[in-house]
């Protein structure tokens, strides 16, 4: 672990390289102990983080996964959309669980409010599409969209004006919401909620730009928490099927306020097979009885909606694709050992002549690669799905998943 701390360097970000769902929330919760700083950029609740220690799972949709480990200082960066019940719910949370993070707690007061209506407005316009073309987009309902419409129209509301009497700029929204999406702004709901999180956040707001850039002149070293993942990034990803923010290593930056030569390290999250919740091309899925047995061995479930997540393979194409964007140093590979039982694992590897994917059939190794944690001791054609993955994409496999557990990581210096 060293050796591979100081290749990763003082500044190391953590991103998805499909669909979401890598498993980047036990990749940073592995990591975070080594860091001084983790620190989360975009998205919203959107994004569902599962870490398990000890058999007892947390999730976490909007504090950075980092924040199990006492000694983290935790941010919530400017290109986030909060909702404030939400963050309420998850300090609450770990405080049950022993852990308190308000006072490590800093959160940007760039990032913008996100209200019931966004959620409502969300819902609206889902049920819309579904409607005029027979599907939606197959959000998770969160109003990440319609928060992200707010911040680009340059009418959001921001943290910074937590502290301040929202009322008028609650009730200016109510005719133009209920114009445009049919939704009811129930102002007095809002009012109460911003109340609730006043008392409790209003300390824990600040300029989290100046306050990166100290804690670096400091010395303190930052790892940064990807939300989401590069296939569903609004530019580069499978629009529209994709969230509203950049997903990219290059967004993480931008929603921190951080300058991409400080960057020193930058691993991406991919499962050894694919998954995909929502609509949207999904050119190595598979459905039936080979699909249903990978999301049951490997628990493809949303946690955030609990969908069930569409499953399939591994598609080289995008990998590469994802590192040409990302810049990945390093790869994890998560979930190797939910393939422990297949007989061969076809990979996507370019596409044939009539443009359908192309796929390689590699043998699989029929064993269990549970709770590994050392390459060496995995089985040989384990070993060689690995290698296999680094050739095709010139990118060295640092980490590697074998169980859902904080332990269950081999470790390549
Ligand atoms: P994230 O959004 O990228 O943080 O990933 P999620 O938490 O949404 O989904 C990943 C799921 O896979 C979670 O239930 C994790 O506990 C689980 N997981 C992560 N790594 C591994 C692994 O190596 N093996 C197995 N079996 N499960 C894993
Ligand atoms: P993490 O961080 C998987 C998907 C939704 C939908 C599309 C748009 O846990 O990997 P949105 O609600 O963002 O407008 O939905 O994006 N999506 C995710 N899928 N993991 C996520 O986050 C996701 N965040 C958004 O399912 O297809
Ligand atoms: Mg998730």
């Amino acid at each position: 672990m060293e050796k591979l701390l100081k290749t990763l360097g003082p500044v190391c970000a953590i991103i998805g390289a499909q669909w979401g769902d890598e498993g980047k929330g036990k990749a940073i919760d592995m990591l975070a102990e080594h860091y001084d700083v983790i620190a989360r950029a975009a998205g919203g609740a959107n994004a569902g983080h599962t870490i398990v220690v000890k058999g007892k799972k947390h999730v976490f949709h909007l504090l950075p996964s980092g924040a199990l480990h006492p000694n983290t200082t935790v941010i919530v960066g400017s290109g986030m959309v909060l909702h404030l019940p939400t963050v309420l719910e998850e300090i609450r949370t770990l405080e049950e669980a022993g852990i308190d993070v308000l006072p490590r707690l800093f959160i940007s007061e760039e990032a913008h409010i996100l209200f019931e209506f966004h959620k409502d407005i969300d819902a609206a316009m889902e049920e819309l599409r579904a409607a005029r073309s027979g599907k939606g987009i197959g959000t998770t309902r969160r109003g990440i969209g319609p928060a992200y419409m707010d911040k680009a129209a340059r009418r959001g509301i921001r943290m910074g004006s937590l502290k301040d009497d929202l009322t008028k700029e609650l009730e200016a929204r109510v005719e133009q919401v209920k114009h445009a999406y049919g939704v009811t702004v129930d102002v007095a709901l809002e009012q109460k909620h911003l109340a609730e999180a006043r008392k409790v956040l209003a300390g824990r707001v600040t300029n989290t730009v100046a306050l990166l850039h100290r804690l670096l002149k400091e010395g303190k070293t930052i790892l940064i928490e990807g939300a989401q993942a590069t296939l569903l990034d609004i530019d580069h990803g499978t629009y529209p099927y994709v969230t509203s923010s950049s997903t990219t290593v290059a967004g993480a930056l931008q929603g921190l306020g951080l300058p991409p030569r400080r960057l020193t390290s930058c691993i991406g999250v991919a499962k050894a097979y694919c998954t995909r919740v929502g609509e949207g091309e999904f050119l190595t899925e598979v459905t039936g009885e080979t699909g249903d047995r990978l999301r049951e061995r490997g628990g493809e479930y949303g946690a955030t909606t609990g969908r069930p997540r569409r499953c399939g393979w591994l598609h080289l194409p995008d990998l590469r694709f994802s590192a040409d964007i990302n810049g990945y140093t390093q790869w994890n590979i998560t979930k190797l050992d939910v393939l422990d039982e297949e007989e061969t694992i076809p990979v996507g590897v370019g596409v044939n002549a009539d443009g359908s994917v192309k796929f390689e059939n590699l043998p699989g190794w029929k064993a269990s690669t549970q709770g590994v944690t050392s390459f060496g001791k995995l089985p040989k054609n384990a070993q060689g799905y690995l290698t296999f993955i680094e050739k095709q994409t010139g990118v060295p496999v640092a980490l590697t998943g074998t169980g859902q557990g904080r332990e269950a990581m081999i470790v390549r210096e």
